[in-house]
């Protein structure tokens, strides 16, 4: 029986715990820092521990069999090394691997050697050049539109659309001038590409691959996508847009590519591979973004499709014997609805107010719920963040799992809740 410690605070990092103490061979599992549904759970502790030396330190102490690292800025800052460093066992990718995620421009020029589809782009460390290239591009074609991106990690927030110059002008001066993400010294432009998103994901050894049910996300906050960009406000699994064809064309011309790129540049590792995709109207996949982790709330729908154990997955990633495994999963669809505080993502308030209904909610059939934003006192759950909670049903399809989320959803309630209502809507179309 092993004890295994999950990083991180979010609903992600909460359906990873669930998960973990489902299986026979896990007997405790710590959460740093976790949250209030974390630390809510039997053989589940919270501990406020953040600093990696500390993380470290508590592992070799308690002899923890697995380290999971769930969020990227602890990958892209180089903890699962320091892990390595000291002999213990960890499940996420090293610093050289996770600037996949951590460095645009390093996954785009990744992507062209190893002629990985992918939208035209170019990299720029000069506002006046990039300027000059989209004023270039608009007067060619004026009904171009561009994506412009930070270099580096910004939660989420270092990706601005452009239709006109103007705002192309304005996204560059906002990351090359203004430094709006880290240091702002170079920015990724790329063209925009049709079609539909979705998420895979593949658990790796470095040589093996064991991928997930496609997963679509909902990253605007507000119904019919409209709105500010979120972390993602709801998610379900599987995502009808990756049928057969298109995942073996995803597995040909992506997935191997990815794996053998890697091992060229000799960054082969344990971990995760996000494949944030768009699959355009004849059914080509392009890489819009590589992640190093498993996303959010994309997280939350996958892993309760998952009929296995995931702790031998994991560990099988971690000591290199990922061949052979079959992960196993459970027919029919899951849909995760969240329910974030209004103003998320650019005002947090509505924060420390009790949430009611949880246990009403729970009651339901096949239903589980996720915290993120929570914090768990006096026998009671209260707000603390923008995404609060993360309302997961399975179901036989589609629409009966968005059926019972939205069930679940009703019996909850709090000052501020706000959730969108048309979560896998586009499913049933
Ligand atoms: P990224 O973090 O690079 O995945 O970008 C964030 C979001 O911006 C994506 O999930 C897409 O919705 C959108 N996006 C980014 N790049 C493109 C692109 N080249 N074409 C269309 N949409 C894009
Ligand atoms: N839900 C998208 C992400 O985790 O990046």
């Amino acid at each position: 029986m092993a004890k295994v410690l999950v990083i991180g605070s979010g609903g992600r990092e909460h359906a990873i715990v669930r998960s973990l103490t489902d299986d026979a061979d896990v007997d405790h599992v710590y959460v740093a820092p976790g949250n209030g549904g974390t630390g809510a759970m039997e053989n589940v502790t919270n501990l406020p521990l953040k600093d990696s030396t500390d993380l470290v330190a508590f592992a070799d102490r308690e002899e923890i069999g697995l380290t999971v690292i769930g969020p990227e800025q602890p990958l892209v800052e180089g903890l699962a090394d320091l892990f390595h460093q000291h002999e213990l066992r960890v499940f996420g990718f090293k610093k050289s691997a996770a600037q996949l995620e951590g460095s645009k421009s390093f996954a785009k020029d990744f992507m062209k050697k190893y002629a990985i589809p992918t939208a035209q782009f170019e990299v720029f460390t000069s506002f006046r050049k990039g300027f000059a290239y989209l004023q270039a591009q608009f007067n060619e074609n004026p009904h171009n539109k561009f994506f412009i991106k930070a270099d580096e990690l910004c939660a989420g927030k270092g990706v601005i659309s452009a239709s006109t110059l103007e705002e192309g002008r304005l996204a560059l001066k906002a990351l090359l001038l203004d430094k709006c993400c880290g240091t702002g010294g170079k920015v990724v432009i790329e063209e925009a590409l049709p079609g539909q998103e979705a998420s895979l994901f593949a658990l790796t050894d470095g040589s093996t691959v064991v991928t997930l049910p496609p997963a679509q996300d909902h990253k605007r906050a507000l119904d019919n996508d409209e709105g500010l960009n979120t972390g993602g406000m709801g998610a379900y699994a599987p995502a009808k847009i990756v049928g057969g064809k298109v995942y073996e064309r995803i597995e040909q011309e992506i997935i191997l590519p990815t794996l053998m790129g890697m091992e060229e540049e000799r960054i082969s590792d344990c971990g995760i591979l996000f494949f944030g995709l768009m699959i355009d109207p004849k059914g080509k996949p392009y890489v819009l973004e590589y992640n190093v982790r498993f996303g959010d709330p994309e997280a939350q729908a996958v892993l309760t499709l998952l009929k296995s154990d995931l702790y031998p997955l994991l560990n099988a990633c971690a000591t290199k014997t990922l061949e052979g495994s079959v992960a196993k999963w459970h027919k029919g669809a899951a849909v995760t609805v969240v329910m974030a505080v209004s103003g998320y993502p650019t005002e947090y308030n509505y924060q420390g107010e009790e949430i009611m209904g949880i246990s009403k909610a729970e009651a339901l059939d096949d239903i589980v719920l996720d915290h993120a934003g929570t914090e768990h006192h006096d026998g009671k759950f209260f707000t603390k963040g923008g995404r609060v909670l993360g309302v997961t049903a399975r179901g036989t399809d589609v629409a009966a799992a968005r059926k019972q989320a939205y069930k679940a959803v009703s019996k909850i309630k709090f000052d501020g809740m706000h959730y969108r209502k048309d979560i896998a809507a586009k499913a049933l179309e």
